[in-house]
């Protein structure tokens, strides 16, 4: 997609220099547009841990391009495969909700297997860049199939935008290119649908008002920044269409585990009968778990990204307490929407209802 009229995507690999793997820093956003240089599994561990990089598909590219990272290390060259095995569980501790990272590095580790170790590198490297190219790939599809819903809409509309609300960042950011909730928004908006987005800020880390803001404003989406609690509000008043999310985890009954806050933008959807989709390449399912309210990990986070707040203040990003010194917090970062507040999934294979029958039905060939 475009940052700055030109093509980016959010993390890259450089034949001139094959020691270094490229992000665009999103701490740094919408501030800055910085590019970062990650040259070991140390930093790529640091970049998931510090949301350098963030959002399901990401994290697990950025996970697969570690273990390529560890087959240069030297250490690897005696026992590379005992040495790559523990690069690949130390990068999957690195955040526990988003399935996508151990699948990413579970890809990558399968590829390796029966290799031998003078071919490491180069197959580390091919299937890291494989699994970036299927990602990429899929959240394309996810736009197409998407497409058709917002589609319906603008007709039922007679041409009147389509207010599509979004929470947090399910965007190109997050997930290589187009992204999963934004990909139909994209793909409508390119199409000459007139669409409008509700951004929700996202408390604590606002990645609605930092970065899905600032990637519609790339793209020229039109869209408007509201407060997280003012989604309720906006459904009761006819001025949400339909609301698409991501999913950093969805089980096979097809609950959805997404950013703090989904949860209560799925009851106020159910309540006004606005339909919620959840949006998302399949690297995302874990057909393992049937129940996600009980099953899915979720991510507990430092509590000063409760109890404070960055922002820009005379050209530099500054973190603010907006709470008195002693008052003690806590930060779930994710919960789980279960499946009977969706009104469907749409994933590179088409749509379905986020029933286990349905969702075996379109991705048979991956449940074992
Ligand atoms: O904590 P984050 O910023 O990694 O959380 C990201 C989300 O919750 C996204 O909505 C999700 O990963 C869907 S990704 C395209």
């Amino acid at each position: 997609m475009l940052a700055n009229s030109k093509y980016y995507q959010s993390i890259w690999f450089d034949e001139s220099d094959p020691s270094v793997i490229r992000v665009i820093d999103q701490n740094r956003l919408p501030f800055f547009f910085e590019i970062k240089e990650l040259r070991s599994v140390e930093d790529i561990y640091n970049a998931i841990s510090d949301m350098t990089v963030r959002g399901a598909p990401l994290i697990g590219a950025a996970a697969a391009f570690g273990i390529y990272l560890a087959t240069l290390e030297e250490t690897s060259l005696s026992g590379h495969l005992g040495f790559l095995e523990n690069a690949a569980r130390y990068l999957i501790s690195c955040r526990p909700t988003a399935v996508n990272l151990s699948r990413a590095v579970g890809y990558v580790m399968e590829k390796l297997k029966n290799e031998a170790e003078e071919n490491a590198r180069e197959c580390a490297l091919n299937a890291a860049l494989e699994f970036c190219r299927q990602e990429s790939e899929n959240c394309r599809l996810i736009g197409e199939h998407g497409l058709s819903l917002i589609e319906e809409i603008s007709k039922r509309k007679k041409g009147n935008p389509v207010n599509i609300l979004t929470h947090c960042n399910a965007g190109w950011l997050a997930s290589i290119d187009y992204g999963t909730a934004t990909a139909p928004i994209y793909k409508a908006h390119l199409s000459g649908i007139p669409v409008h987005v509700w951004v929700d800020e996202t408390r604590p880390r606002n990645q609605g008002s930092r970065l899905t803001a600032w990637e519609l404003g790339q793209a020229g989406v039109p869209h408007t920044l509201i407060t997280d609690n003012a989604g309720g509000h906006l459904m009761q008043h006819g001025m949400v269409d339909i609301v698409i999310i991501g999913s950093d985890r969805t089980s096979l009954n097809g609950d959805v585990a997404n950013k703090i806050g989904t949860y209560l933008k799925a009851l106020a959807a159910f309540d006004n009968n606005i339909p919620l989709y959840s949006a998302f390449p399949s690297s995302t399912f874990d057909f393992g778990i049937r129940d996600g309210l009980t099953e899915i990990p979720l991510e507990e986070r430092d509590p000063e990204e409760v109890t404070h707040i960055e922002g820009l203040t005379g050209g530099k990003i500054e973190k603010v307490r907006i709470c008195p010194d002693n008052t003690g917090s806590v930060n779930f970062a994710f919960d789980v929407t279960p499946a009977r507040l969706i009104t469907g999934l749409i994933t590179e294979k088409g749509i379905c209802k986020p029933h286990e029958k349905e969702i075996k039905k379109l991705f048979s060939e991956k449940i074992k």
